[in-house]
C-alpha cells in the first residue's frame, strides 16, 4: 500500500514533469510518510520485493532510492523531519528524467555516447523543473542537481569535488549508485547484494568509504 501511494504521487510528479506543467510537491509529500512506514514497519527487503516487479524503469529506480534512503536514514538514527526532507529529495532527485525520451530511458543495456551526454541532462534540468516550481528546499534541490558529483571531481554536471559535495548529497549518491546496481530489469540476472557493496567500496576516492560503510551496515540492519 506504501508501494502505491508513493507510486502514484511520483507518477503524478513526472507526468507533470514530462509535459511541461507546473509540479505539484503537495502530493509528493503525501507519499514520504507511506514509505518510511512502509520501511520501518514492514522491512526494507519487503518495500523491494514489491518495486522491483514494475518495469517502467525511472519508477523502479526513484522508488528504490527513495526506499533505501528511508532504511539509511532510519539505521543513522535521522530526526523524524530529516527523514523525511531525505527520503523526498529521494523520490524526486530524477525528476529531470522526465525530459530524457524513453527509448534512452529504457533502452536494455548500454547507452552510446550520444545517448549517454544526452541521459547526463537530467540532472541540471530536474534542477531547472524543481526551480520553476517553486521549490524552495536546499536539499531537494542540491539532490537534483548533484547526485551524480564525485568527491574526486570526476562527476557532473558541475564537476564538484570534496567540500562542495553536501552530506545529504554523498549519502543520496551512495543509494542511488546501489539501487542502480540492483534494479531488476527483464534483460538481466539481478546483481547479488554482495557485488553491488563491492562495487561500491571499490569507488574509493568517488564515494566517502565510511559512508559506503555505514549504508552496508544499514543494509545488513535490515535483513
Ligand atoms: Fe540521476
Ligand atoms: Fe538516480
Amino acid at each position: 500500500q506504501g508501494v502505491a501511494r508513493a507510486g502514484e504521487a511520483l507518477n503524478g510528479l513526472l507526468a507533470e514533469a514530462r509535459a511541461g506543467q507546473p509540479i505539484r510537491m503537495g502530493a509528493v509529500e503525501a507519499g514520504l510518510g507511506p514509505i518510511l512506514t512502509a520501511v520501518r514497519e514492514g522491512g526494507l527487503a519487503r518495500w523491494l520485493d514489491t518495486v522491483w516487479t514494475h518495469d517502467d524503469a525511472t519508477y523502479q529506480h526513484c522508488l528504490l532510492v527513495a526506499g533505501h534512503a528511508a532504511q539509511f536514514s532510519l539505521h543513522l538514527g535521522f530526526r523524524h523531519e530529516d527523514q523525511f526532507r531525505f527520503v523526498r529529495a529521494a523520490l524526486i532527485h530524477d525528476v529531470g528524467k522526465a525530459r530524457i525520451p524513453l527509448e534512452i530511458l529504457n533502452k536494455p543495456g548500454r547507452l552510446t555516447p550520444d545517448e549517454m551526454s544526452v541521459m547526463r541532462t537530467h540532472a541540471a534540468i530536474g534542477h531547472e523543473i524543481l526551480v520553476a516550481g517553486g521549490e524552495r528546499d536546499p536539499i531537494t534541490l542540491l539532490a537534483a542537481r548533484h547526485h551524480h558529483e564525485m568527491l574526486d571531481g570526476s562527476g557532473y554536471p558541475d564537476g564538484l569535488a570534496e567540500g562542495q559535495i553536501g552530506d545529504i548529497v554523498r549519502l543520496l549518491t551512495i543509494c542511488d549508485i546501489y539501487a542502480a546496481l540492483t534494479e531488476r530489469r527483464p534483460y538481466k540476472p539481478p546483481m547479488p547484494m554482495a557485488d553491488a557493496m563491492a562495487i561500491l567500496s571499490a569507488m574509493d576516492g568517488k564515494l566517502e568509504a565510511r559512508l559506503v560503510q555505514s549504508f552496508g551496515e544499514s543494509l545488513k540492519a535490515a535483513g
